[in-house]
This record gives structure tokens, C-alpha cells and sequence, in this order.
């Protein structure tokens, strides 16, 4: 078993498809191990997307994160990272392959419903950033 970390985006949440996105991942074999609803502060969606502190869509993407109530979520599974990232689809929703999350729900490459780690590592981080009370989650 491996864990990784999802975060379901303030459009989603703000929508109303988290309950149907979460349900989603379960159908897909992913078991919670960790939730919880927050509004990222600006510093900690900065600190967050650190890598993408170069990037032109930064400044927008901090502004999005912190728009609303967001779930970061560590889930369990087998090959926890890249299943997730099959589940998710393409950053932009149109290029998403269909009847993934982002092709369902998503708005926008920007406003795109979900968050999935990209690594053992990054998600071994990510899981720490969001729950730093756990020695371990699950
Ligand atoms: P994520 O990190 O959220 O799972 O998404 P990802 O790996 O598919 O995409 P990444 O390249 O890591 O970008 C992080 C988030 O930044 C926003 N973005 N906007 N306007 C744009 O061109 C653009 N590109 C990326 C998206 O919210 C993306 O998920
Ligand atoms: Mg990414």
C-alpha cells in the first residue's frame, strides 16, 4: 500500500461536487486515511506551490486556492500517486481523458477541481504539510 495527497479545490467545494468527487476516488479503490475542510492562507498556498513560484499563473493560482474552503486528503491505495493521477485526468479539462474527475467536474486548467501529488516524495511532503500532528496517517 502507498499514500498519497488530493486536495479538492475551492471550486469544487464552492459547487457543490466534493461529496461526488469523493465518492468517485472510493469507487476507484482509494481508502481515506486523513481529511479535513480549510481556507488556505495566502502564505501557506505560496508555500505550497513553491515549484510554480516562476511561473506566469502563479500569482493567479495563490488567488484561486485561497478563494474558499478547500479538502486536502491523504489517500491509501496500491500505487497510490500515479492511480490517482489516472483518476484526476490532464491538468486542462479538455484534455482529459473522459470520465475522469477533471473531465467531469473541472471549470478550467486553472479551475481544474483537484489537486494530486506528482511523487513518493511530493506526496510524503504534501501529506506532512497539511497533516503535521500525524507521525504517520491512517
Ligand atoms: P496539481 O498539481 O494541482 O495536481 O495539477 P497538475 O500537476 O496537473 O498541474 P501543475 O502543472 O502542477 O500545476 C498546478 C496547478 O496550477 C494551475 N495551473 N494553471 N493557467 C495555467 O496555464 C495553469 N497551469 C497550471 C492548475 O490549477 C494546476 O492544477
Ligand atoms: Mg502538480
Amino acid at each position: 500500500m502507498s499514500q498519497t495527497l488530493t486536495i479538492i479545490k475551492p471550486d469544487a467545494v464552492g459547487n457543490g461536487t466534493a461529496g461526488r468527487i469523493i465518492a468517485q476516488l472510493e469507487s476507484a479503490g482509494f481508502t481515506l486515511r486523513a481529511a479535513r475542510l480549510m481556507t488556505m492562507t495566502p502564505a501557506q498556498a505560496r508555500s505550497f506551490y513553491d515549484v510554480h513560484r516562476e511561473r506566469p499563473f502563479y500569482e493567479s493560482l495563490v488567488a484561486f486556492m485561497t478563494s474558499g474552503p478547500c479538502i486536502p486528503m491523504a489517500l491509501e491505495a496500491p500505487d497510490a500517486v500515479r492511480r490517482l493521477r489516472q483518476v484526476i485526468g490532464a491538468t486542462d479539462p479538455a484534455e482529459a481523458d473522459p470520465g475522469t474527475v477533471r473531465a467531469l467536474y473541472a471549470e478550467s486548467k486553472e479551475r481544474n477541481a483537484i489537486h494530486g501529488s506528482d511523487s513518493d516524495e511530493n506526496a510524503r511532503r504534501e501529506i506532512g504539510f497539511f497533516f503535521p500532528e500525524c507521525d504517520r496517517v491512517g
